[in-house]
């Protein structure tokens, strides 16, 4: 099928890749021929990363085949079955994109957003309600196989089922949240982890390498290949309940922005993208990094599809 990608800033490209290593036609659209150039690179440079790693059998440039870049909405949208909206997180700029949108395509056109947040369906509930939802990648979205379906009360769940099944073609892992939730399903789950982290450093009872330590090293390195669920079936459902009882009444349950973040926020430490945050990545060692991010979440990738292909027995 063809499939529309419009915005090729941090996430479209990635996006739009996903959809083309799933066998489909893209074409990719943005306002600005600079972000569809930087767009088409970065996608260049990914597959051919996945296939050096073995994880695409084919090089870059079959896939690139299936690619078209244009700065003109109306012919991103010619013959396409599905639109991923993925431009700033505004709502100004979402409805103007919608409103052209409901001009352009015709009925059966399913369109999807990108948004992190926004209630896209309450907000404009006129605009295409059975067949217009959310659906949410996370960054690197060519590599995250998770991605987080949200259908409104109008939204036809049969073309949800739909979406489901192109997803999981492209090698995607989607989930389903029946109704919209401030901050859907993964975000709620990191920040209600972030919060505890966050006052654990504070109270100085642990550094911030410590909490690294219990993410990577067991937190994250079970969870990669058991769930929450699963894993409290192991542990056993009796001492779950004891370690709730115990513990939870001593968890941190602040509702504000967390002190130290406001106060890096101040101090202007932001992260990677300022060269500090809780750790520091100057001198060209956030570009290390993040290429050393990326190979590692690829030699994951690869293994998560293995265990995804070969499903255990029983
Ligand atoms: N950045 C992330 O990590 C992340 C993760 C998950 C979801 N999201 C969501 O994805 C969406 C996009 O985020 P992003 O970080 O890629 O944004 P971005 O600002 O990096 O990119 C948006 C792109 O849209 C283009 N654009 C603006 N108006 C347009 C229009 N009318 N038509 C076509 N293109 C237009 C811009 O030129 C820009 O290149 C947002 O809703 C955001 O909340 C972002």
């Amino acid at each position: 099928m063809r499939v529309t990608v419009i915005g090729s800033g941090v996430m479209g490209p990635g996006i739009a890749q996903t959809w083309l290593t799933g066998g489909h036609e893209v074409a990719l659209t943005d306002t600005r021929e600079e972000a569809l150039r930087h767009g088409v690179e970065s996608i260049r440079e990914s597959l051919g990363a996945m296939h050096e790693k073995g994880i695409l059998e084919k090089g870059p440039d079959e896939f690139l085949q299936l690619l078209s870049t244009t700065t003109s909405l109306d012919r991103a949208v010619e013959g396409t079955s599905l639109v991923v909206e993925a431009v700033p997180e505004r709502p100004d700029i979402k409805q103007a994109v919608y409103s052209d949108l409901d001009r352009l395509c015709p009925e059966g056109t399913v369109i999807v957003s990108n948004t992190s947040a926004l209630p896209l369906m309450d907000m404009f509930p006129d605009f295409r309600p059975d067949r217009f939802f959310i659906c949410h990648y996370f960054n690197p979205p060519e590599i995250i196989p998770l991605v987080e379906l949200v259908k409104g009360v109008r939204t036809d769940p049969e073309v949800v089922d739909w979406l489901s099944v192109q997803l999981e073609g492209c090698g995607k892992k989607p989930v389903l949240l029946k109704g919209y939730k401030v901050g859907f399903l993964i975000n709620r789950l990191q920040v209600a982890v972030l919060r505890e982290a966050l006052y654990l450093v504070q109270c100085g009872i642990v550094d911030p390498q410590d909490i690294e330590a219990a993410a990577t090293a067991c937190i994250g390195f079970r969870a990669a290949w058991q769930g929450f669920f699963e894993h409290m079936d192991y542990t056993g459902l009796d001492t779950v309940a004891l370690g709730c009882s115990v513990i939870l009444p001593d968890l941190c349950n602040d509702t504000g922005v967390p002190e130290i973040i406001t106060q890096k926020v101040m101090e202007g430490n932001l992260g990677v993208k300022s060269g500090r945050g809780f750790f520091s990545y100057g001198g060209g060692e956030g570009e290390r990094l993040s290429k050393r991010r990326r190979d590692l979440l690829l030699n994951q990738l690869k293994n998560w599809r293995a265990e995804m292909l070969s499903p255990r027995e029983g």
